[in-house]
């Protein structure tokens, strides 16, 4: 069938009227559908594979001809990644698999008594010829869950959490799907990784803003490059236009402060310019709060779950633990997963907290002094004046054995309610404290206790050969950043 569409295109695709922009879309409007038209329920073996590869790239040597060598002058073939970037399409058999996958999921949901369902995954009845059995969709689907790493392997904690904290960024804010397991290389990535990537410039622009803000000021020292916050500016703007135009509603955070921003523009008048600055919400406040989340978010989260699958690999007799109360607590709610339900794991609460103690992400927090202040310790007085700047040292009173004994050691119980009873208030500040706490402390709770239950009914996590035995901290970094790759192994469960 596709060779018949192919032919009956051939004139078009090989005539030097058209466009080579023209014939690729003629190539994916007419012709490419006829290949893919119900690829999903397909079961393709690697020969079939390689001959939809092969007619692919033939139609696309149609297309694009050959080019000549610059240097000797002859004519040479063009290769096949250089086709597939020149048409900037994928490769036909990941576009088909990615087809399968998504239809996959549909018919787990199906149920016995659908068609579908009983062709593609019933058990097979009657005789069967001779010799191996024909490799089936459910095989496929199996080879290619096995190829994305759903069968687990060797994984990096620090890659895996950035994708996962970027996904939930770029929907939660951003109201964007954006699969970054599967698209490496996207515009948001970059800019996500780029925003985050320690350097030396950046280490110097963040002390002079905690210790001299004013001087910072002055010598216009950025933490965000203009480059990247004119970048999430621009992706607010787009998907707020989007929303409106197409009057979509999504249960985010950017449809919450798109509805700030109707609430006070029917309180007060925008275009009024005796409006004080306070009372106006504008697109520039939506896209600054979206930024705010992905800023403070972004890489605490990623950081705060990486280090946590490190330790579990880490302490087994944790994780059995772990594991056993979060089957337990699944069943009981009947498979489902929500926030009661993660509210109900109390040993998966105290694990976590552990984790934040062991390596609090934002490793001290800052106060300035807004009256006088007597401070009365066992080790004398101090009297703080009023504009003092401080510095709460959050990482060291979490490693001080005289409210957290024996600190290197990971250790959960620390967390149970007779101990943390004991303990004297803000000795554990990992989210800050007072008026000024971490806004979005509920959220990242809940997206790391998610995804720990959701790695956990489905894989055990080992260290492997490459786990470092002891992390440090990149010195450049504000946020406290592994300088080790976090290798771990995930096992998947009932393969014991
Ligand atoms: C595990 C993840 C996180 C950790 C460890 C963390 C930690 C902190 C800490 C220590 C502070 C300073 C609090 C203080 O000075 O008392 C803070 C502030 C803040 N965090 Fe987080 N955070 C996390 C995730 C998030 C997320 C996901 C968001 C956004 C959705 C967020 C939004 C904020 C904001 C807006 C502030 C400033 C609050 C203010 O100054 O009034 N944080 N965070």
């Amino acid at each position: 069938m596709a060779n018949a569409c192919y032919y009956s295109d051939e004139n078009l695709l090989s005539s030097s009227l058209l466009s080579k922009n023209l014939k690729v879309r003629i190539y994916k409007t007419v012709t490419l559908p006829v290949v893919l038209y119900g690829c999903e329920t397909r079961t393709l073996t690697l020969r079939e594979e390689q001959r939809i590869r092969v007619f692919e790239n033939k139609v696309l040597r149609k297309i694009f001809g050959a080019k000549r060598d610059e240097v000797t002058g002859e004519w040479r073939k063009l290769h096949n990644t250089k086709l597939h970037a020149l048409c900037s399409s994928p490769d036909i058999i990941r576009n088909i698999k990615s087809r399968r996958l998504r239809w996959a999921g549909h018919v787990a949901r199906m149920g016995e008594s659908r068609n579908a369902y009983r062709v593609l995954v019933g058990r097979l009845e009657g005789k069967r010829p001779l010799g191996r059995p024909r490799r089936r969709w459910e095989d496929n689907i199996k080879m290619d869950l096995r190829a994305v790493g759903y069968d687990g392997g060797l994984r990096e904690a620090t890659e895996l959490a950035k994708n996962l904290s970027e996904d939930s960024v770029a929907t939660c804010a951003y109201g964007m799907r954006h699969n970054s397991f599967q698209n490496s290389r996207s515009e948001f990535r970059v800019y996500c990784r780029n925003f985050f990537q320690p350097t030396i410039r950046k280490g110097i622009a963040q002390s002079f803003l905690f210790i001299a803000p004013r001087l910072s000021n002055f010598f216009g020292l950025r933490i965000i490059p203009s480059k990247v916050a004119d970048f999430f500016r621009q992706k607010t703007k787009e998907s707020m236009a989007y929303r409106q135009q197409n009057n979509i509603r999504r249960n985010d955070y950017l449809q919450y402060l798109l509805q700030v921003k109707k609430s006070i523009a029917a309180e007060n008048d925008l275009n009024n310019t005796a409006t004080p600055w306070y009372k106006k919400f504008t697109d520039e406040d939506v896209a600054a709060h979206a930024l705010t989340f992905f800023t403070e978010g972004y890489e605490t989260c990623a950081v705060s779950l990486s280090m946590l699958l490190y330790y579990l690999a880490c302490n087994r007799d944790v994780q059995i633990k772990l594991i056993q109360e979060v089957d337990f607590i699944i069943k009981k709610h009947n498979y489902r997963l929500n926030l009661d339900v993660i509210e109900d794991m109390q040993y998966l609460d105290m694990v976590v907290k552990e984790s934040l103690r062991m390596n609090a992400p934002v490793p001290f927090i800052t106060r300035l002094c807004t009256k006088r202040f007597e401070l009365h310790t066992n080790g004398g007085d101090l009297t703080i004046q009023k504009g003092t700047p401080m510095v709460i040292p959050v990482l060291a009173l979490h490693n001080d054995p005289k409210f957290f004994p024996h600190p290197k050691t990971f250790d959960p119980e620390r967390f149970n309610k007779s101990s943390a009873a004991q303990r004297p208030r803000c000795t554990y500040l990992p989210f800050g404290a007072g008026p000024r706490t971490c806004l979005g402390s509920r959220y990242a709770l809940a997206l790391i206790k998610c995804c720990m239950v959701l790695v956990l009914l489905q894989y055990y996590i080992k260290k492997c050969r490459y786990t470092p035995r002891t992390t440090t901290a990149v010195p450049t970094s504000f946020i406290y950043t592994p300088k080790e790759k976090l290798w771990i192994e995930f096992v998947k469960r009932d393969k014991k």
